[in-house]
């Protein structure tokens, strides 16, 4: 059944009342998982980001003005929005603060943050910098992630409920000379000052203190109060630590499994997992991309696509889209339908290229399809798209073998066509 966007329960064919549905990212990132997570939340009560930090960078468009969400759930903008900042994130407040700064004081109201979260530190992102100075091995956001889940795995990291604690100055001195030892001895840099990091980090956690809650637990009344709930997927699946592109990942779990382990919400609690895959493929950082175009049709998608980091500005990679990598993230995160996001960058285009299988030395192997050469951003309609994009919709699912449910075809939360 086909659906007009602008209507109330547009979402409602993919969002049942009660259910808890999951938006993961299917490749590098940046998919337009944003975008979406706010035209969704139109229809549930609750959103919660439950992995990565402020190195997602999530577009929304909203009446004109573009706002970039960093750490806070893209429900932010609704107002009848719970927004639920849970175990698994690693929190930095400086950038909690400056974000809620930024919004509605009504926020104040809606939000809530796990008291369990790993702090991130002006150490940990000291840390990040002249590690990438040094090699540039990586290239990450250079916000402190790495180090900051490097310090909560192995132990000596420090959650914000620490900061509350009679300890928490021994344990903190503890912790950044340890990153001054790192930062002077290490990288030949300058030590911080760990009294300022301190009084910093006490203000700045007084803020916040009555917005902390056991998140886990509201997490579990709410699927019992039968609350519809969003699950706000950062990053994308390639950039996982533990079934991406190691080393040239993230260091958190940005597939399914982040979600059980960084929200206390367990797979019986989830009803359906949307894919969000952009129509050509993306990537910010080093290390491989079997898609990239270093050519002329890599510099039109980056163009067209305006393909910027919205956390960094740099320049993203782009490639055609790579369907052996999309099939293996729907097998592996039990992705039920695909969202497919920017297929208006592909207006132009004489031929679109898109791999389905590989070769040998995973060199790709591609399909070559007819562009469809007319705009599409003011289509609201599946049956109104031009045959040509229905036959790339179609290339889609049966390589994957999951139902393309929607398309965005621009950046405005209107820009949204159901199937
Ligand atoms: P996220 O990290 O997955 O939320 O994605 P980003 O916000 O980093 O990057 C997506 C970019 O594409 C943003 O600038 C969005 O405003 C924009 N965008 C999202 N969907 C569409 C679309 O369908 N068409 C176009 N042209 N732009 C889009
Ligand atoms: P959203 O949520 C795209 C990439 C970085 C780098 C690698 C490690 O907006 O999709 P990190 O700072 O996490 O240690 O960097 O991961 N990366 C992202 N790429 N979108 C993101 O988030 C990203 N978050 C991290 O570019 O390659
Ligand atoms: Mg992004």
């Amino acid at each position: 059944m086909t659906k007009e966007a602008g209507k109330s329960g547009l979402y409602q064919s993919v969002i049942n009342k009660g259910g808890t549905v999951v938006l993961l990212g299917l490749q590098w990132g940046d998919e337009g998982k944003g975008k979406l997570a706010d035209a969704l939340c139109a229809e549930v009560d609750l959103v919660v980001r439950y992995q990565g930090g402020h190195n997602a960078g999530h577009t929304v468009l909203h009446n004109g003005t573009k706002h970039i969400f960093h750490l806070l759930p893209c429900g932010a903008l609704h107002d009848h929005v719970q927004c639920v900042i849970a175990h698994g994130v690693a929190l930095s407040l400086d950038a909690l603060i400056q974000e809620m700064d930024a919004l509605p004081d009504n926020l104040r109201e809606r939000l809530k943050i796990s008291a369990h979260c790993p702090l991130l530190l002006a150490s940990h992102r000291a840390l990040d910098e002249a590690a990438e100075n040094k090699s540039a091995r990586i290239g990450t956001t250079r916000r402190g992630i790495g180090p900051a889940y490097e310090d909560f795995h192995a132990r000596r990291g420090l959650l914000l409920k620490d900061v509350f604690a009679d300890d928490f100055r021994p344990k903190l001195r503890s912790l950044v000379s340890y990153h001054n030892f790192l930062l002077q001895r290490y990288y030949g840099g300058r030590p911080l000052v760990l009294a300022k990091i301190a009084t910093m980090l006490q203000a700045q956690a007084e803020r916040i203190a009555p917005l902390i809650t056991d998140t886990t637990a509201l997490l579990h009344r709410a699927k019992h109060e039968k609350k519809t709930i969003l699950c706000e997927g950062a990053q994308g699946c390639r950039l996982d630590i533990t079934q991406g592109a190691y080393p040239f990942v993230t260091s958190s779990h940005t597939s399914i499994g982040g979600v059980f382990v960084g929200s206390g919400l367990c797979h019986k609690d989830l009803d359906r997992v949307l894919g969000v895959v952009k129509a050509y493929v993306t990537r910010v950082g080093k290390g491989p991309f079997i898609t990239e175009q270093a050519n002329a049709d890599g510099a039109r998608l980056h163009q067209l696509g305006e393909e910027f980091g919205a956390t960094t500005g740099r320049a993203r990679r782009c490639g055609w889209l790579d369907l052996v990598d999309v099939r293996h993230a729907v097998r592996m995160n039990g992705v039920d339908e695909l969202f497919l996001t920017k297929v208006d960058v592909l207006d132009q285009f004489e031929v679109i290229k898109v791999c389905t299988a590989y070769a040998e030395s995973r060199r790709p192997v591609y399909t070559v399809l007819p562009g469809w050469r007319q705009a599409i951003g003011h289509l609201r309609r599946y049956q109104d798209l031009p045959p040509r994009l229905h036959a790339f919709i179609q290339l889609i699912e049966e390589t994957t073998a999951v139902p393309v449910k929607g398309l965005s075809v621009g950046p405005a939360r209107e820009q949204l066509i159901l199937h």
